[in-house]
């Protein structure tokens, strides 16, 4: 059974390296930003504005989202709660841990999903039935 709760869902600040001569803004996700080494890095791009992404929860996966263009709303839940995070920064993430159920909508045009995840690509460690998710809470 999953005992993470939405209060395991947090966002992190991403460290943020301003130019003094003013040239833009960097960020840097080194390993100690996460709890976790980075075994995989996609990206969401061209999300219609009416379409839904995610609508599953890991096994054993952690993700951190971050949007680094746009703007984009995760509902995270884990059987009990709910919560909405509205991601529009670029130097701020959602760290979703595994055992949460979560689905990614209202993204705007040109937003970017970017995801840090720290497993390999697995189907296995997907439960895409939200009953299912229920059952393994
Ligand atoms: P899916 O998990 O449905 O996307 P999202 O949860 O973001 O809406 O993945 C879409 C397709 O891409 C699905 O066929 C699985 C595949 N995929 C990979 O092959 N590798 C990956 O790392 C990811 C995240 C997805």
């Amino acid at each position: 059974m999953k005992t993470t709760t939405i209060k395991n869902v947090s966002i992190l600040d991403i460290p943020k390296i301003i130019d003094s001569q003013r040239r833009g803004n960097l960020c840097v996700i080194e390993n100690k930003v996460l709890p976790y080494k980075v075994e995989r890095v996609y990206y969401l791009f061209d999300v219609p504005s009416d379409a839904s992404r995610g609508g599953h929860s890991h096994i054993a996966c952690h993700e951190f989202l971050v949007a680094i263009s746009g703007s984009f709303d995760v509902i995270v839940k884990d059987g009990k709660n709910t919560k909405t995070v509205t991601l529009n920064k670029p130097d701020k993430g959602l760290l979703i841990v595994d055992g949460i159920w979560r689905e990614l909508d209202n993204f705007s045009s040109g937003a970017v999903c970017l995801v840090l995840a720290s497993e390999k690509y697995n189907e296995e460690d997907y439960i895409r039935e939200y009953a299912s998710f229920l059952e393994s809470k």
